[in-house]
């Protein structure tokens, strides 16, 4: 993965996945972020409540990074589930039977594979503004061997996927457990950029990632050997009061807010960009169309049990609208 490499290969695979976050993609890609938004909140419009998690923040950025892909409708589905199964995987909780889940990841990722391969074919005779005409040029023009792209797409679907779909129901959770805030926000809806900063650093979908010590080294008074894996508390460290004032308190006008939510580094966050995008444009419209949302006082919140240390969100998140 893009992820584990070391400089000069990590340099020369970032550059090349690069080519496909490019301004003007992101650009094209807004309305495909704006209108699913809209869709997926016309489907639940009229019942007066739904399930933030299974109706908005997981169809969200699947059905997008689907768009982004150019995966062709008739092939959604699919992709959708080996998605899953591949990016669950990622999430296993210890003492679960790892195995079953990574024989379907694998399995998924090949299957996957296989459509990447018929869509790069496709791409190259006919080039869009999807992400895999824009990696497939940058490969060819740089003499990249097109049989890796595969690999590059699943890790960016990997990464895309339950960030941002837990992120979204982070984000919709923090408002609504702190309503002097929510209503700052309705009051002055320019506040919505600060304001998903501040939820990225309050409670980021990524709390820790991880590293490998290259060799023996000392932080804050700790030897670490070499070889020894470590783990980076991003959200810790968003926490961390000699860095914020007032961590734990919950402000969608906090400046200046430098958070680790998207890493930092060579290894900074690819889709950073992106998934600032999504939130922004999630949350304010369903500010927008739902004023009156709050909490189901009927129905339980549920954190994410399934997850290890590297995702945070939830399973379940009924509101009233
Ligand atoms: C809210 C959502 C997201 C969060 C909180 C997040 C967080 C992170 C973090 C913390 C890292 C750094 C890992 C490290 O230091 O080793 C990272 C890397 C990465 N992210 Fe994200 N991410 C999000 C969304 C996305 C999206 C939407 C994409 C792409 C569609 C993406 C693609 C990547 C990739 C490819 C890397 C590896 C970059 C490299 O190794 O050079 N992420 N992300």
């Amino acid at each position: 993965m893009i992820v584990e490499k070391d400089p000069p290969e990590h340099t020369e695979l970032r550059k090349l996945a690069n080519q496909g976050f490019t301004t003007r993609a992101l650009e094209s890609w807004r309305s495909i972020i704006e209108n699913t938004t809209e869709q997926l909140l016309d489907n639940v419009q009229n019942y007066g409540g739904m399930n933030v998690v299974s109706d908005l923040s997981v169809p969200l950025p699947t059905v997008i990074l689907t768009k982004i892909f150019g995966v062709p409708e008739t092939d959604r589905a699919k992709f959708i589930e080996w998605a899953m199964d591949i990016t669950t995987f990622f999430g296993v909780l210890g003492g679960s039977n790892i195995e079953e889940f990574a024989r379907k990841a694998d399995l998924a990722a090949a299957q996957f594979s296989a459509l990447i391969r018929q869509l790069i074919e496709q791409r190259r005779r006919q080039p869009g503004t999807d992400m895999i005409s824009l990696l497939t040029v940058a490969y060819e023009e740089q003499g990249f061997n097109l049989e890796e792209l595969p690999s590059l797409c699943i890790q960016i679907l990997n990464a895309g996927l339950l960030t941002t779909t837990d992120l979204i129901s982070n984000g919709v959770n923090a408002l609504l457990t702190h309503p002097e805030q929510l209503q700052k926000l309705k009051k002055n809806p320019t506040l919505i950029n600060s304001a998903v900063e501040e939820i990225i650093r309050f409670d980021t979908s990524v709390p820790f990632f991880f590293r490998i010590a290259k060799q023996d080294l000392t932080i804050g008074g700790k030897d670490i050997t070499a070889g020894s894996v470590i783990a980076l508390g991003l959200g810790a460290a968003n926490h961390d009061p000699q860095k914020f004032d007032s961590p734990s308190v919950f402000d969608i006008t906090r400046s200046p807010n430098e958070h680790l939510g998207f890493g930092s580094g060579i290894h900074f966050c690819l889709g950073s960009v992106l998934a600032r995008m999504e939130l922004t444009i999630c949350l304010a419209t369903l500010l927008r169309r739902l004023p009156n949302l709050s909490f189901d006082p009927d129905k339980q919140a549920i954190s994410t049990k399934h997850t290890t240390l590297l995702l945070k969100g939830f399973d379940s998140l009924p509101v009233k609208f």
